[in-house]
C-alpha cells in the first residue's frame, strides 16, 4: 500500500459550468453560470487515478460506522472525502443515508431478473432520498450565514428542506403547486415550521417564481440546481456500492423528474471509477411517467440535442415536472454509463407499486416507475435475466397514502381514460372489508381468503 497517497479530509473542490467550462470562484444566487446561464457542478482538481488509496478509504468509511460522532453516523458525511469541504460546525445532520438494500424476491420472479434489489431511499429521516442532498446543501447555507432558505417542490424537497432548516435554526420558504402534492408531504413542511405557499400553478411555475425571488432577496436556493445538493446525493451511490462489496451491479434504475438524482448517481459512479473504488460502471437507466416525459422525448426525438418543455400530468405527483433543470447532466450520465431512458404508463406505475408492496417494501408512486421501467427494459432485451439490477426507491409508501388506498379500493382510475386498462390490475388490489364485529363473519372472511 502506497503511503504517498493522502487521505484528504479537506477536499479541494472548484465549480465548473457544464456547458462552457467556466470555473467561477463562487456561485451566483441562482447557481447558474454567469457567462452562459447553464448549470454548475463541483470538480476536484487534485483527483487522479493515483491520488487516493481506495482500500484505505473503504476501511475508513467502514470504521466510521462504529463511531459515535454525528458526522460519522450520517450516511452522507461518512463519505466526506469525496465531497467538497464544509467545516464541521456548520454540518446539519439527521443521520441521513444508511438506507437498506433489500432483495425483491417476488418482483424478481415476476420480471425474470433473479438478482434484483431495491435501495430504499424512502428510509431516510424525512422519508425520501432528498435528505442526502439536503443535509449537505442546508449546511452550506448555514456556512453562508443565510437566515432564509427556499425551494420549489413537488413535496419531498420541501419536506426535507423544512426539516433541515429547522435543525439549523434557519427559516424556510416552500413554493408548491396548489392541489398537486400529496398530503403527507404537505403536512411535513407545516410541522417543520416552513412558510408554505401553495401557488396556483404547476411545479415549473413555482421554479420560475423562485428563481426571480432569489435574485431580489437574500434567500438561499435549495433546489437541485444547487450543486451542493448533487454532492450530498452522490453518497447514495457510494453507499450502495459499499453494500455490494464494491462489485458494480449491471444496472441501476432511477426515476426521472427534475433529473437531479440521476445526475448525482452518475457523477458518483464516474468519480468512483476514476478513484478506482470500483472497476466497472453499472448502466444507469432513467424512467419517466408517460405524461411527464420531456427527457424521454428529448432522447427519442432529438438524440438529446434539445429538450422541449411540456405541461406534465401524472398521478406520480413527485415527478410531475415538464421542464427538468438537470437534463443535460442526466444526458451525460446516460451516455457515459450506456444507460437507457424509458417511459411508463399510469397503470403500469400503479401495478408496479402494488407489486413492490407485495414484497413487503412500500414506496411512493414515483419510485415504482423503476420496476415498471425494468419490465419494459426486459421486454426490449436491454436487461437480461442473468444480470443484476438495483432499483432506487426514492420515497416511502406513507408519503402518499391516498394513491394507495384509491388503488386498492379500485377507485384510482375511475372515470379516467385508463379505466379499462386498469382492470388488469384487479388481482393486485386488496380492498379493506367492512364487516360486522362478529367472530363468525371474520372467520368466514379468513376462510374465503385462504381458499382463493
Ligand atoms: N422520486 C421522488 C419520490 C421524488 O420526490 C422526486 C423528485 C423524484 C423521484 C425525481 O427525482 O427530480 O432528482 O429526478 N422530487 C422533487 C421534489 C422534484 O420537489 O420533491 P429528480
Amino acid at each position: 500500500m502506497s503511503t504517498a497517497k493522502t487521505q484528504v479530509t479537506e477536499t479541494t473542490s472548484r465549480l465548473r459550468c457544464i456547458a462552457c467550462g467556466d470555473t467561477p470562484d463562487s456561485a451566483g444566487k441562482d447557481f447558474r453560470c454567469t457567462s452562459c446561464g447553464d448549470l454548475l457542478e463541483f470538480f476536484f482538481p487534485g483527483w487522479t487515478s493515483e491520488s487516493h488509496d481506495a482500500a484505505a478509504l473503504k476501511s475508513l468509511w467502514l470504521r466510521r460506522r462504529m463511531s459515535s460522532s454525528g458526522l460519522d453516523q450520517s450516511g452522507v458525511w461518512r463519505f466526506r472525502e469525496l465531497l467538497p469541504h464544509i467545516p464541521e460546525e456548520h454540518a446539519i445532520t439527521l443521520r441521513e443515508g444508511n438506507t437498506p438494500l433489500y432483495p425483491l424476491p417476488r418482483c424478481a420472479r415476476a420480471t425474470g431478473v433473479e438478482n434484483l434489489h431495491a435501495k430504499h431511499q424512502g428510509m431516510n429521516p424525512t422519508a425520501s432520498f432528498k435528505d442526502t442532498g439536503m443535509t449537505f446543501a442546508a449546511s452550506s447555507a448555514h456556512q453562508g450565514q443565510f437566515r432564509w432558505v427556499a425551494c420549489a417542490s413537488t413535496g419531498n424537497t420541501s419536506a426535507s428542506m423544512a426539516a433541515y432548516a429547522a435543525r439549523g435554526n434557519m427559516h424556510s420558504l416552500v413554493l408548491i403547486p396548489d392541489g398537486k402534492i400529496s398530503w403527507g408531504k404537505l403536512s411535513q413542511s407545516l410541522d417543520y415550521g416552513a412558510l408554505t405557499c401553495q401557488l396556483r400553478t404547476d411545479f415549473d411555475g413555482c421554479v420560475r417564481i423562485l428563481n426571480e425571488l432569489v435574485r431580489q432577496k437574500p434567500v438561499y436556493l435549495l433546489n437541485s440546481v444547487n450543486p451542493y445538493r448533487i454532492e450530498g446525493q452522490k453518497t447514495a451511490a457510494i453507499e450502495l456500492l459499499e453494500q455490494l462489496a464494491w462489485e458494480s451491479p449491471d444496472h441501476i434504475i432511477v426515476p426521472g423528474g427534475n433529473l437531479g438524482n440521476s445526475s448525482a448517481f452518475g457523477k458518483a459512479l464516474l468519480e468512483m471509477l476514476e478513484l478506482k473504488l470500483i472497476s466497472r460502471l453499472p448502466r444507469l437507466s432513467i424512467i419517466q411517467a408517460e405524461g411527464a416525459n420531456p427527457f424521454y422525448r428529448s432522447v427519442r426525438d432529438f438524440g438529446g440535442k434539445k429538450l422541449e418543455p411540456m405541461t406534465a400530468h401524472t398521478m406520480a405527483t413527485a415527478i410531475q415536472i415538464g421542464n427538468p433543470a438537470s437534463w443535460k447532466k442526466a444526458l451525460r450520465v446516460l451516455e457515459a454509463t450506456g444507460g437507457e431512458v424509458e417511459e411508463v404508463s399510469e397503470v403500469e406505475i400503479a401495478a408496479a407499486k402494488a407489486e413492490i408492496g407485495a414484497d413487503g417494501i412500500g414506496c411512493e408512486p414515483a419510485s415504482a416507475v423503476t420496476l415498471a421501467g425494468l419490465k419494459k427494459l426486459r421486454q426490449r432485451g436491454f436487461v437480461k435475466s442473468g444480470e443484476s439490477v438495483v432499483l432506487i426507491l426514492t420515497g416511502h409508501l406513507l408519503k402518499d397514502p391516498d394513491f394507495t388506498i384509491k388503488f386498492h379500493r379500485g377507485d384510482l382510475f375511475a372515470g379516467t381514460a385508463d379505466e379499462a386498462e386498469a382492470l388488469k390490475t384487479k388481482a393486485l388490489q386488496r380492498a379493506p372489508l367492512l364487516l360486522d364485529a362478529d367472530l363468525g363473519v371474520v372467520m368466514a372472511a379468513l376462510e374465503s381468503a385462504e381458499n382463493k
